[in-house]
């Protein structure tokens, strides 16, 4: 008999799989309903633009092609929307992939990553995956970012340092002055990669402007997605931004077509589809008004976010959780770490109301 777990080793064997949302077909089959609400993973609720999905099927008939390994005109279209210089762009099939990339380009054996708790759990998963780790520095008060502890904590063997902002699961956000610090501070041979994947939700003032600062620190990669406000989670393509050297050393590593062709023209639609993002954007802003007004009244304390999802105290997340799927609302339980809280995302307006009336409902029943 062949030991599996024996080939793959402790590491593998000890390794927790990322937890997904439940889809929304699965939950309608298990409790036989038809129109549950999916409010998960932090996706766009209004759907895949217009403009993308005419873009795609033109495109269709051109799939017994390979695509193009360099996403040229993407590229070029991101280069001209970002002002960034095209051999500073990286894409992934989503900015997993490129989180992967990262990892497996600059993380030696010995060497580990780090990030802040709670906070994007894929950091440590491929960490691990790759044979090292991820030393997660708890947060602060209301989840701030505790820049002090990380600097505290950064050792010659901290590789890179993940900084998810705004963060997932809690939303919080760290500003321009807390970033410039903190990277002054950071040894030149340390990544930090910023983690923008909900950047377009962002009304915060002070929030860093993150390209601006690759000129002066070299050391510094910011990803971006397709996957939220543009509406692409589906067609899983993301992309990370920085000194040309770097970007040079992850598409060593990186598969010849990795991205393929009907994500690299749907990109391009989604780019110039500025309305369907301008639109998603306001959506989000009037459903987060809503919602917080909603556990306001509902006496339940949440966490104020800059993306497209809010993390509620509901006192038992996982009762919640638990009560809300038989309801057909599927919305995430964090596990015992956030033990009280459940993380929803923020859908349309009609979603957003049948999520309140649902949680009035299992809350008032205790
Ligand atoms: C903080 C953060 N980073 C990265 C991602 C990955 O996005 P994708 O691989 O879809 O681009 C997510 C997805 O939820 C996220 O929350």
């Amino acid at each position: 008999m062949i030991d599996y777990k024996k080939l793959a080793g402790e590491k593998i064997n000890s390794l927790i799989p990322y937890q997904p949302g439940k889809p929304i077909k699965e939950l309608e089959r298990e409790l036989g309903i038809k129109e549950a609400i999916k409010l998960a993973s932090n996706e766009n609720p209004l759907g895949v633009s217009e403009k993308v999905i005419k873009a795609v099927t033109e495109a269709l008939h051109e799939m017994n092609r390979y695509p193009l390994g360099d996403a040229f005109y993407l590229r070029q279209e991101l280069s001209h929307f970002l002002n960034v210089d095209p051999a500073r762009i990286i894409f992934g099939t989503g900015s997993n992939e490129i989180i992967e990339l990262a990892i497996r380009t600059f993380v030696k054996p010995g060497e580990h990553v780090m990030s802040y708790a709670p906070s994007f759990s894929v950091y440590g998963i491929i960490a691990q995956a790759n044979g090292n780790s991820c030393k997660w520095i708890p947060t602060k008060e209301r989840f701030k970012v505790d820049f002090e502890k990380l600097k505290d904590a950064i050792e010659d063997t901290t590789r890179i340092i993940f900084l998810a902002n705004p963060n997932n699961p809690t939303g919080v956000y760290f500003n321009s002055d807390e970033l410039t610090d903190f990277l002054n501070f950071v040894p030149k041979e340390t990544i930090v990669m910023l983690d923008e994947a909900y950047i377009e939700y962002v009304d915060a003032a002070d929030f860093p402007d993150s390209l601006k600062l690759i000129d002066k620190y070299p050391n510094v990669m910011t990803m971006r997605t397709f996957s939220k406000a543009y509406g692409l989670a589906g067609f899983r393509i993301g992309y990370a931004v920085g000194n040309i050297e770097g970007i040079d050393m992850l598409n060593r590593v990186r598969q010849p077509f990795n991205v393929n062709m009907v994500a690299q023209i749907a990109a391009i639609a989604a780019i110039e589809d500025k309305e369907f993002v301008r639109r998603s954007i306001k959506v989000n802003r009037e459903g987060k008004v809503y919602l917080y007004k909603a556990f306001k009244e509902l006496g339940l304390d949440y966490i104020e976010t800059q993306a497209n999802f809010i993390l509620v105290n509901v006192g038992d997340g996982k009762k919640v959780f638990d009560n809300l799927l038989k309801e057909g609302v599927i919305v995430r339980f964090l596990g015992p770490a956030l033990k009280e809280y459940v993380r929803v995302s923020i859908g349309t307006q009609e979603e957003n109301q049948i999520f309140v009336n649902k949680l009035k409902k299992i809350l008032s029943k205790g």
